[in-house]
């Protein structure tokens, strides 16, 4: 089995990004000097996963000289006043910035997402930008999804004709991988089948036990068992859940599938970092449309 090493493949996106700012900067495009692109990030509260998330964007950031700042707003602010924010940072200098979710109870995160600018929408979960990513247009991709293709296409894992089974339907990372995994645009056609938690497991067996590659993400410990894959599959392990002991697993029993699978993201240290890299390569776009 080899390990998807989804920290140093973002290491090398991030690295990448940089040089590439560096070089357009370096070129004076048009005779006009360049500021480094910049992200603002708006963090409602203190959500302890939040922060730690949020802690990792900034140093992705910093790794790919990009400026940025955290603006944050106690737990009660009103939605009113964040969309007032919104507004605000939809007119700002910021090339892109993100709205870290989940936004408190009182708050409808579709209210506030919605009101983002598309060209400022770094997680790309904008409905226009989600509309074009499943009529394969260009637009900014949904950051986790755009992450796991770039993960897949580093390790150079054919996905043509490939049979992938998704599990979990989210919008923001099974509805998207599903539809990218599916496009010309994208990294190749593959042959798609969308299942959920709600998948009768029988179903949902016969289906994970022939694909070439499962992307699980539906949020629960040891969902993925190595009696539902086939030997050699190529194993995308998108959850995150904190167990009692405080350890931070995927959705797959590691162990377990650790010797069945081909290939397999470890948890941390695999999807996760390439969400990050989805967002700084999403604010490197947003930058270049707005400049070049
Ligand atoms: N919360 C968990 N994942 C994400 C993400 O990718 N983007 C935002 N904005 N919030 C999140």
């Amino acid at each position: 089995m080899k390990l998807l090493d989804g920290k140093k493949v973002s290491e090398f996106i991030l690295k990448e990004v940089k040089e590439e700012i560096d070089q357009y900067i370096s070129q004076k495009h048009l005779g006009y000097d360049l500021s480094r692109p910049s992200m603002a990030i708006v963090l409602v509260g203190n959500n302890p996963a939040s922060e730690s998330y949020v802690r990792g964007k900034i140093k992705a950031c910093e790794k790919a000289q990009i400026n940025h700042k955290i603006i944050r707003f106690e737990e009660d602010i009103t939605a009113y006043d964040l969309l007032n924010e919104i507004k605000y940072l939809n007119k700002s200098h910021f090339d892109g910035f993100i709205v870290q979710l989940p936004l408190p109870n009182h708050i409808e995160p579709n209210s506030i997402i919605n009101e983002i600018s598309a060209y400022k929408d770094i997680d790309g979960f904008h409905p226009l930008n989600f509309g074009k990513m499943a009529l394969g247009q260009k637009s900014m991709r949904p950051a986790t999804a755009y992450g796991i293709l770039k993960l897949i296409q580093h390790y150079k894992i054919p996905t043509n004709g490939k049979h992938v089974v998704v599990v979990g339907r989210s919008n923001i990372v099974g509805k998207p991988v599903s539809i990218m995994l599916g496009n010309d645009f994208d990294i190749g056609r593959a042959t798609v089948t969308s299942c959920d938690i709600h998948t009768p497991k029988k179903l949902l067996k016969e289906e994970t036990q022939k694909a070439d590659i499962v992307i699980v993400a539906v949020g629960q410990a040891g969902f993925l068992t190595s009696n539902m894959i086939k030997e050699g599959a190529v194993v995308i392990d998108v959850g995150i859940n904190r167990l009692e002991t405080g350890k931070l697993v995927g959705d797959c029993d590691f162990q377990e599938v650790s010797t069945k699978a081909g290939f397999l993201t470890p948890v941390p240290g695999g999807v996760g970092p390439m969400t990050i890299a989805g967002l700084i390569l999403n604010t490197f776009e947003a930058w270049k449309m707005k400049n070049l």
